[in-house]
């Protein structure tokens, strides 16, 4: 018996409804603690990971409504520390979707709560894999709807970040 040709994002996007950025976009809000900290006072960078990976998972979460998984995260840098009682806000939006995987964009900001003081800390580029709940398979997800000029030079972006990912990850496979 010959396999159905594999779905391709056309083929979606004619079938099912598409989300806007705004739909799922998330904003999470941490305080650090002193178990959030090194030894200099200021968070841990795998701690500013794991809350990049928790926002955008909801953002992913929240497009997808299905099951989702981190497939990469791209390089990230730190540009400035997040000290033990300033609150580190996140805020992720959704940049790119594709068959089954979607790009997040998430940027941290430091506030200092006594002067109001607020620092952006870092950015990141997170992709996740909507999963089929069933069979555990990557899982078509909706299409993105674009509505500003902002949110298309960011999707623009993302599909060459994308371009760039990928040629990494066969890399990485061959060697
Ligand atoms: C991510 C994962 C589901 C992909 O499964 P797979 O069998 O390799 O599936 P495919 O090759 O068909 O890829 C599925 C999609 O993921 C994308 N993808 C897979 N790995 C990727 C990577 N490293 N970077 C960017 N995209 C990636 C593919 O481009 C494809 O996208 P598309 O459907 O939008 O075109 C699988 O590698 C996995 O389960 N990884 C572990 C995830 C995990 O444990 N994360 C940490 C805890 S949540």
């Amino acid at each position: 018996m010959t396999q159905p040709p594999p779905q391709t994002r056309n083929d979606l996007d004619r079938r099912v409804p598409g989300r806007r950025v705004r739909d799922s976009a998330s904003e999470t809000t941490e305080l650090v603690l002193p178990q959030h900290a090194n030894v200099h006072g200021s968070v841990l960078g795998g701690t500013v990971m794991h809350w990049i990976d928790l926002t955008a998972a909801l953002v992913a979460n929240r497009h997808s409504r299905r099951p989702v998984v981190t497939a990469a995260i791209d390089e990230m840098s730190f540009l400035a520390p997040i000290r033990i009682g300033e609150v580190a806000m996140l805020k992720g939006r959704i940049t790119l979707a594709d068959r089954s995987s979607m790009e997040i964009r998430v940027d941290v900001e430091s506030e200092n709560l006594l002067t109001g003081e607020r620092r952006h800390t870092s950015t990141a580029f997170v992709t996740f894999v909507a999963l089929d709940p069933v069979t555990g398979r990557p899982a078509p997800v909706p299409p993105l709807v674009l509505e500003t000029d902002e949110e298309r030079a960011e999707h623009a972006r993302a599909v060459e970040r994308r371009r760039l990912r990928l040629e990494r990850r066969v890399a990485l496979k061959d060697s």
